[in-house]
């Protein structure tokens, strides 16, 4: 039962779409109408407001981590076990993805999934960062960055902990965040992916 409350807990923060409410607070435009349409801090970055993109990958990351952090606090309390850690993680994730609060429509989870590796492990979550920056500062592509940094994240993992349970909680993020750049990816073999900085068409 308390699995239970912890996964569904997680998944109602994880629905906090910081991307529209950002928005909403800086005056800006839906992310969902613009640019890429997703609300990420990406396509919030496309109106120009480097803030407003900024506070949205950090509440983005936090309730990822907030999630995970909350569930290993109470963790002997409540006697969750480490799977349920990082089905916690995971739902946060999903709910990212998948908001209630927001019809359903989410984001592709990329801030929140650095988020829940932050929180499963400092090294993890700093390694796929990293991975991230670099490729983000040689290509200029934010998805090619996520989506190369989400190859590597279950390596890693795999690296500091071994096969594991929770490695599958990894895996089905970084399967999710894929599956969720699949314009993306076609944009980027079609050589039509926009750069980080390119502004959108219309601008919000
Ligand atoms: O954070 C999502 C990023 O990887 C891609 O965003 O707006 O270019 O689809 P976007």
């Amino acid at each position: 039962m308390n699995s239970m409350i912890a996964i569904v807990a997680a998944y109602l923060i994880g629905s906090v779409s910081f991307a529209v409410v950002v928005s909403r607070l800086f005056g800006l435009s839906d992310p969902r109408t613009y640019g890429s349409k997703n609300p990420g801090a990406t396509n919030v970055l496309r109106t120009g407001n480097k803030a407003a993109a900024a506070l949205t990958l950090l509440g983005d990351g936090f309730k990822g981590w907030l999630a995970v952090w909350l569930a290993q606090t109470f963790q002997n309390q409540y006697d969750l076990s480490d799977s349920v850690v990082a089905m916690v993680g995971l739902a946060a994730f999903i709910g990212h993805l998948w908001p209630v609060f927001f019809k359903f429509e989410g984001g592709k989870g990329v801030a929140t999934a650095l988020g829940v590796l932050i929180g499963l492990n400092v090294w993890l979550g700093l390694g796929t960062f990293v991975t991230w920056l670099v490729v983000a500062y040689a290509f200029r592509y934010s998805s090619l960055a996520a989506l190369i940094a989400s190859l590597f994240a279950p390596f890693y993992y795999g690296l500091l902990f071994g096969a594991r349970v929770e490695l599958l909680a990894v895996v089905i993020m970084s399967a999710l965040l894929i599956y969720r750049h699949r314009q993306n990816i076609a944009n980027l073999m079609a050589g039509k992916e926009s750069r980080i900085g390119s502004k959108a068409k219309k601008p919000a």
